[in-house]
């Protein structure tokens, strides 16, 4: 019993102006304080409130010195379904931008690789 989990009954209870929870990567994050300072307007934040953000968060591409604020906004992880349940908790560990994680380009070389390797073992 470490540290406290959100629910989405929390995120719900905090979605004004007043005080703004938000999900990104399957953890919570208190933005109220950050709604003015946002360079992308508090009206975006609002309308994420509430909400699984990742999605949002995700497709605007920010950049890793937006991702470096997240920790100084986190209250702690989230319990329960969420919408995007792929990688939870994958992205903001990573930080990595836009090289990371796909590796299915390799997928033509690797078979090319074992293909030459069992010829070869075939001709020897
Ligand atoms: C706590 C979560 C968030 C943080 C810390 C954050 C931080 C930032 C930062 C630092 C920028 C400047 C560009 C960059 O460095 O990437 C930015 C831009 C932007 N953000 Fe966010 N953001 C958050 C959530 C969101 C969400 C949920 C949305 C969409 C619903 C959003 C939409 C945008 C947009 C559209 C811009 C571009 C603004 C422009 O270039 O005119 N942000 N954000």
């Amino acid at each position: 019993m470490s540290a406290t989990t959100y629910t989405i009954d929390d995120l719900q209870a905090h979605k004004s102006r007043e005080s703004l929870y938000m999900l990104i990567s399957g953890k919570v994050y208190d933005v109220t304080q950050f709604l003015d300072e946002h360079p992308g307007g508090d009206e975006v934040l609002l309308e994420e409130g509430g909400r699984d953000a990742t999605e949002a968060f995700e497709d605007v591409g920010h950049s890793d010195e937006a991702r470096d604020m997240l920790p100084k906004m986190l209250l702690g992880p989230f319990d329960g379904p969420t919408k995007v349940a792929k990688a939870a908790g994958a992205t903001t560990a990573s930080s990595g931008g836009s090289t990371g994680g796909d590796y299915k380009f390799l997928l033509p070389v690797a078979v090319l690789v074992a293909w030459l390797a069992y010829r070869f073992l075939v001709a020897a």
